[in-house]
Order: C-alpha cells, then structure tokens, then sequence
C-alpha cells in the first residue's frame, strides 16, 4: 500500500529538480531490488544535516549507498559519516559510489552486524539514521539514544511499513509479520520515550524524526 497518494508523489517528483550522479545510483538500487529511500526521503535528510549543522553522521543500513550519499554531500570538509551493512558485495557496491562522488574520505564503510557494530563506534553523533534491520530496530534504541548529542537527530525509516503497522489495514498482509509487529513496537515505545521528542511523518514509507531532549 501506497501511504502518499501516488498523484501527490508525482506533483512533489516532478518538482525535483533530479541529480544526475545519484540517480544512477537509485537505477541500480531499483535494478537490484535493493529497498533505498527514495530521492524525497534524500533530500529530507540532506536538509537535516545542513539544518542541524552536522558534523558526525551514524547509518545503520547503507545498501549500494544511496541515502548515505545524500548524508554525506553536505557535511563540512571535516565531517565524516559512519555506514554499517551486513552485505560485504552490498558494502562494495556502495564504497564504488562514494569513490565515484569524490565523498570516500569522508565515508567510513563498516561491514558487520549492526547490532554488534553499533557498540564499536564512539559517539557522540549529531545525526543518526536507523534503515537497518527491523527486528533491531527496538533492541538498538537505548544504543543510538547514546551515540547521539543533546539536541541530536535520530531518523527512522519505514515505521508506517506500507500502512502494515495500522491493524487491519492491510489484508492479507504483505509484510513479514514479525517485522511488522517490530515496528510497531517500535513506534510506540519511540512516542512514549521522555528522551526523545519525536515526530511521524508519512513521507514515502514513513519516517519518525526524533530529536535527543537536553543540553549536556
Ligand atoms: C533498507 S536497506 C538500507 C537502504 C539505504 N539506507 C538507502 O536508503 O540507500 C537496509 C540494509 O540493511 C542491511 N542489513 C540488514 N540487516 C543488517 C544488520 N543486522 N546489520 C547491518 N546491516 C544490515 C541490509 O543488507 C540492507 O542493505
């Protein structure tokens, strides 16, 4: 299911002005079947990362490299962002990217479980995006909550899951139900947590925007 009807996503598509070098790198995603955002979600965090001033960006899932390319083009010259994926062949494929858009110095690749890769890496960042696994989504909260500043952005992909997440919306479902019943978990202990203030936004599949609350 379609959460944006699909003539408001062409109206907001056709006023993208489009980026040739990443929209090869959408192609290939769409060719390999790879689940990528979609440039709307790109040029959202795009945006964050030059609204929030950031610095250090943390991804937990990179694929060919997509939406870590949109992460990573507008960070300062010492910025750096970190990208965890399971797929060595994935990793490569988006390590090949980051080459080709001159943004490899910047782009730190880490091939691995997230779930043990995320204990590796030293905050604080001031953005973080979770598009990982989704059964990790919940057990890597309090993990991400402290990698991230004060005032730190944590976005999440997919929490509406093509509308699975709202009961009996969508039958028979499409959707992994185990992964389904994650997210939604995942949701609302994401609403009730006094750490965060959070936002859902029913942008392409969903994003939750949460920002870490305090200021040491
Ligand atoms: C939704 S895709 C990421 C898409 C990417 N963020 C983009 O929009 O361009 C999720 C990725 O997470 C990877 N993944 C799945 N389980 C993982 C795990 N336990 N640790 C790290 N990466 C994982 C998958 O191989 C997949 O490439």
């Amino acid at each position: 299911m379609q959460i944006v009807d699909p003539d408001i996503e062409g109206y907001l598509a056709a006023l993208d002005p489009g980026d040739p070098p990443f929209a090869r790198v959408a192609a290939e995603g769409e060719a390999l079947r790879l689940p990528i955002v979609n440039p709307a979600v790109g040029r959202f965090l795009e945006m964050l990362v030059i609204a929030t001033g950031t610095h250090r960006v943390l991804e937990i899932g990179t694929a060919n490299g997509y939406s870590a390319l949109w992460l990573a083009r507008s960070l300062p010259p010492d910025g750096e962002i970190f990208t965890m994926e399971i797929d060595p062949e994935r990793a490569g494929l988006a390590r090949g990217h980051f080459q080709e858009a001159g943004l490899a110095e910047r782009v730190s690749v880490i091939v691995g479980d997230a779930a043990r890769m995320a204990h590796k890496v030293a905050g604080p960042f001031d953005l973080i995006f979770n598009d990982g696994d989704k059964l990790q989504y919940e057990p890597l909260l309090d993990r991400l909550v402290s990698l991230l500043r004060p005032g730190g952005v944590l976005v999440t992909d997919n929490v509406l899951w093509d509308g699975e997440v709202v009961p009996g919306l969508v039958t028979p479902p499409r959707r992994e139900p185990a992964d389904t019943a994650a997210i939604a978990a995942y949701n609302r202990r994401l609403a009730a947590d006094h750490r965060l203030a959070t936002s859902f936004l029913p942008l392409r599949d969903g994003l939750a925007v949460s920002v870490r609350r305090g200021t040491s």
